[in-house]
Order: structure tokens, then C-alpha cells, then sequence
């Protein structure tokens, strides 16, 4: 306990496993998975997503959280404790997340407005809602100042705290909202069916990458949360049972989430002949919204739960993300903790003032405000998980895989058991699966994540249109050239300003405060 004190960190392993899940747990396990599951072949996705996890998921989430334990400091200190030339990584791991964070905080904002609208309506607002934007502006801000007052509290009593009563508390309302929905009766069968049965036939190549990009996503992988996060944990918490609970925690209440929203939907479609919906922003403020209405004084009671379950899982997340930045503001700049939030919650909220613009002018169906035939929203969306997120995860497990260890003969440097070895000593172990950990981190990992990102691209640069055929897209391009400009940016910095100075340790801010207080005294 005093360690953690000291360490400026995590007080327990517990903690820290909540924390990490709060961050994984998003809008990506509560709505994109149980679209994207009944889009591409239910059950056959879900084991696809399952050995994703596994192979992609818990490998780079196992790196990246001991990249982070290993340096007690920010991703840049992180990834340059492993080699100098690395630091960029951590540069680049710190600018995605800020991109995130302005679109995502939006969401967040939705998520607010529609869980205190619960008992009025919610069927009938989203267009209003979207097109008022001075209100959308207003919720975001809510739901910023709620994450920022919890990362200024700091990680012990601020994140480990909130995350302690929010997780359960998450999980429980969906356990109940599963169980409510599985016991509407009609149609209920019909949604279980469509959201699991197994069709190998409709999973082919796409679903395989989309399982492998929602793994990522879900997980919140490559983009520094889980160095951040990691940097904050001591002797006490052994990663790989930590990466066990994390991804299973995350992967169950995904499948959750699914069971909540499928049999409700189509109970609804069944008692009303009307169909909805169902993937998309659509999905969650439109579609659902419909059913909950129509299930009488009890319907705005499971809205208002799933509304505020869905809050909770979007600021866990938020929180992380600011997290990662303000940590690197701390260290890098010798701010204290209350005046980085501040900074960095005021660019972010910023920049979510013209993308709710944007996205305002999108779901009212006029594309007035776009950045390569997008609006805001869906261009930081595809800048950062499609292109610049593998990215980051394949420098981790690069960074971890070949520069951990000095190999003493030249053979050394491909052979797995050495790589096992030098982990070992270095402070990572993994109990009997050393080799195979290490394989799959030099190796396999690496390689299917490049898949991932060059599918992505591709995809981005040549879309199919509407005759399934794939053509050549210059705004695709545009997006993807945007993202690797960020890439050069970041490297730059780093070379020009960061490079050969102190970038900074968890503990500073505890010296920190030291000083505040002998200065004061
Ligand atoms: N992992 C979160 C989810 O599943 C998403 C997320 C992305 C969180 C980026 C933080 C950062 O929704």
C-alpha cells in the first residue's frame, strides 16, 4: 500500500484489472459487436472474434500494459526505455488518443442527453437532438467535466475509485437488461437467431478482418492507454492473469450486450410488423430507443438503465484516454495534474465543436461539412482506428518482440526461447506459455496485425460500390495520407524536441507536488 503510494499508482491489482476493463468496455462492446456479429455470420463471428482476442488481443494487450510497468513512466519515457530510437511509438501512442477523445466525447454527450430523456421520448429526438447544436455542444461539455473531474482526482482516487463502483455496477444492469430482454416472449426467438446462428457461409475474408479490427478496438489497444495504464501498476499485479480478466471481462460483456439488444429488437419488430434498423448510430439512438418507448412505464425505466449503463462504459473509457495525455503532460512538461487536464479536456472539447457540427449537418442528411467525403466524426474515426491504431499496436509488439534482450550471437536475435529467456529476465513472465508468447509476439502477432492495417487501407482507398466492384477513391486516399502525415509528424517531434531530454517518470508528479509544498511552505 505504500508502495502505491509512492509509485503514484494503482492501490491494487484489482483496481488496476477495472480500470484497464473500464477502458476496454466502450460503445465498441455495447453496440458495434452486436452489429457487426449479426453482419457477418453470428456464432462464426463470435468464435472469430474469440480467437482474435486470443492471438491479437491478449498478445499486444500483454506488451503493452509491461512496455508500461517495465519504464514507471509515460508511453514516450516507455517505448524510449526500450530504445531511444523507439520513443516516437509513444509520441504517436499520445496523439491518438487526443483525435479520439473529439469525437468520442460527443458520443458520450449523446449517451447523457438520451439516459436523462428516458421518460420523455426518446424515439423522437435524435433528429432534433443531432440538428440543436448548441445542446449537443452542451452535453459533450457535461459528460467532459464528468471525466475530467475523475482524472484530476488522480489514479488512485480518482480512476481506481470510480472504476471499482462503475464496472460492477455496468455489469449488473446488463446482466438484468439481458434477462428482461430474453423474457419479452414474441420475436425473441426469432432476434436470438439472428444474432448467433452460425453461418461459416456469410463470415468469408471480411468478417475475418472485421474481427480482428473490432478485437483491437475493443481491447483499446495501440494507442497508449494500456502502456499508461500498465505504468501504473508495481510487483503486485502479474500481467498475464491481469490480460486473462481484462479480455474476458471485456469479450463477456460484449456477448452481453448482444442478448440485450437483439431479442428486444425483435420483439418489437414482431408485435409492430415494422422493421428497424439495426447497425450503426441508428442502432443505438434511434432503433432502441423505438423499442424501450414501446414497452409502456417499464420500457423508460430499461432505457434509462441501458442509457446510464452505456454513460458509464463511454466515461471509463473517455477517462483512459484523457488519462494517457495528461500523464505525458505531467511528466514531459512539469505541469501539475489539475492544470494538464484542464489543457488537455479544453483542446479536446474544442475540436468536438465543429464535428458535432459536421455530424449534426450528417445524420439530418445534408453533407455540408466534410473532410474527404466524410463528415468529422467517421474521418477521426477512420484516421485512427482503421489506419493509425494497428500501426501502433505492430511498433508494440515489434518494440517488445526484437529490441527486448541483448543477443549475444547473431541466431539469437530469430530464436523464440531466447526471446523467452531474456523476457524472463527483464521482469515479464508468462508461467508455461514463455514460448509460446514469444513466438506469437516476434512473429505472428505482428503479421496479422499488418493484415489488418493494409485490408484497412485498401478498403479505405478502394471502396466497392454499389455493383460490389472496388474503385479507386481520391478522398480514401486523402484520409489515409492524412494519417500517415501524422505518423512523420510525430517521428519529427520526437527526433527534433524529444529525443536527448528527460521525458519524464510517474514519479515526477509525486516531486511534484513535493516541491509545490516546500515552495509554499
Ligand atoms: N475500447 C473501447 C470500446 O470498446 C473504445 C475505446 C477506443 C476506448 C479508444 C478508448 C479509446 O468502445
Amino acid at each position: 500500500m505504500e508502495n502505491a503510494k509512492k509509485r503514484n499508482g494503482f492501490a491494487s491489482g484489482l483496481g488496476f484489472i477495472l480500470a484497464a476493463a473500464g477502458s476496454a468496455i466502450g460503445l465498441g462492446n455495447l453496440w458495434s459487436f452486436p452489429y457487426k456479429t449479426s453482419a457477418n455470420g453470428g456464432a462464426a463471428f463470435v468464435l472469430l472474434y474469440v480467437i482474435s482476442v486470443i492471438v491479437i488481443g491478449s498478445v499486444v494487450m500483454i506488451a503493452e500494459i509491461y512496455i508500461g510497468k517495465r519504464s514507471q513512466g509515460n508511453p514516450v519515457t516507455a517505448y524510449k526505455n526500450i530504445k531511444k530510437g523507439l520513443g516516437w511509438l509513444g509520441l504517436f501512442a499520445v496523439i491518438i488518443p487526443l483525435f479520439i477523445l473529439c469525437y468520442y466525447s460527443i458520443l458520450g454527450g449523446y449517451t447523457v442527453k438520451f439516459t436523462l430523456n428516458s421518460f420523455n421520448k426518446n424515439s423522437e429526438i435524435l433528429s432534433s437532438f443531432t440538428g440543436n447544436i448548441p445542446e449537443v455542444i452542451m452535453y459533450t461539455a457535461i459528460f467532459m467535466i464528468l471525466a475530467l473531474t475523475v482524472v484530476m482526482a488522480g489514479v488512485k482516487n480518482g480512476i481506481e475509485k470510480v472504476s471499482k463502483i462503475l464496472m460492477p455496477a455496468l455489469f449488473i444492469i446488463l446482466v438484468a437488461i439481458a434477462v428482461y430482454s430474453l423474457c419479452l416472449g414474441e420475436g425473441v426467438a426469432e432476434g436470438l437467431d439472428y444474432y448467433l446462428n452460425p453461418d461459416f457461409s456469410a463470415l468469408g475474408f471480411k468478417g475475418v478482418l472485421a474481427a480482428m479490427g473490432q478485437a483491437f478496438f475493443s481491447l483499446s489497444l495501440g494507442m497508449g492507454i494500456m502502456v499508461s495504464y500498465g505504468s501504473y501498476t508495481g510487483k503486485e499485479v502479474n500481467v498475464g492473469k491481469s490480460v486473462l480478466m481484462i479480455c474476458i471481462f471485456d469479450t463477456l460483456v460484449a456477448l452481453l450486450a448482444g442478448l440485450a439488444i437483439f431479442p428486444a429488437l425483435y420483439h418489437y419488430q414482431a408485435v409492430s410488423g415494422e422493421s428497424l434498423s439495426d447497425h450503426g448510430l441508428l442502432l443505438l439512438f434511434s432503433s432502441l430507443p423505438l423499442v424501450f418507448d414501446n414497452l409502456g412505464a417499464i420500457g423508460q425505466i430499461v432505457s434509462f438503465l441501458f442509457f446510464g449503463m452505456v454513460v458509464i462504459a463511454a466515461l471509463t473509457s473517455v477517462i483512459s484516454l484523457l488519462e494517457v495525455v495528461t500523464q505525458f503532460i505531467i511528466q514531459k512538461f512539469r505541469v501539475n495534474r489539475k492544470k494538464s487536464i484542464c489543457i488537455v479536456a479544453t483542446f479536446c472539447f474544442l475540436v468536438s465543436v465543429p464535428v458535432s457540427i459536421s455530424l449534426g449537418f450528417s445524420i439530418n442528411g445534408k453533407d455540408m461539412m466534410t473532410l474527404c467525403g466524410q463528415n468529422w466524426l467517421d474521418f477521426f474515426d477512420m484516421v485512427t482506428n482503421t489506419v493509425l491504431m494497428p500501426l501502433c499496436a505492430f511498433g508494440s509488439c515489434v518494440a517488445l518482440g526484437w529490441f527486448i534482450g541483448k543477443p549475444k550471437k547473431k541466431s539469437d536475435i530469430f530464436n523464440p526461447r531466447f526471446l523467452h529467456l531474456a523476457l524472463e529476465e527483464d521482469g515479464l513472465s508468462v508461467g508455461f506459455l514463455g514460448s509460446v508468447f514469444a513466438v506469437m509476439v516476434k512473429y505472428i502477432t505482428p503479421l496479422l496485425i499488418l493484415l489488418v492495417e493494409i485490408f484497412g487501407v485498401v478498403d479505405i482507398i478502394f471502396p466497392e460500390n454499389a455493383a460490389g466492384i472496388r474503385v479507386f477513391d481520391l478522398n480514401g486516399l486523402g484520409i489515409v495520407l492524412t494519417a500517415y502525415a501524422l505518423l512523420l509528424v510525430a517521428i519529427v517531434v520526437y527526433f527534433v524536441f524529444f529525443v536527448n531530454k528527460e521525458t519524464g517518470y510517474n514519479s515526477d508528479e509525486h516531486n511534484l507536488l513535493k516541491e509545490k509544498e516546500s515552495t509554499a511552505d
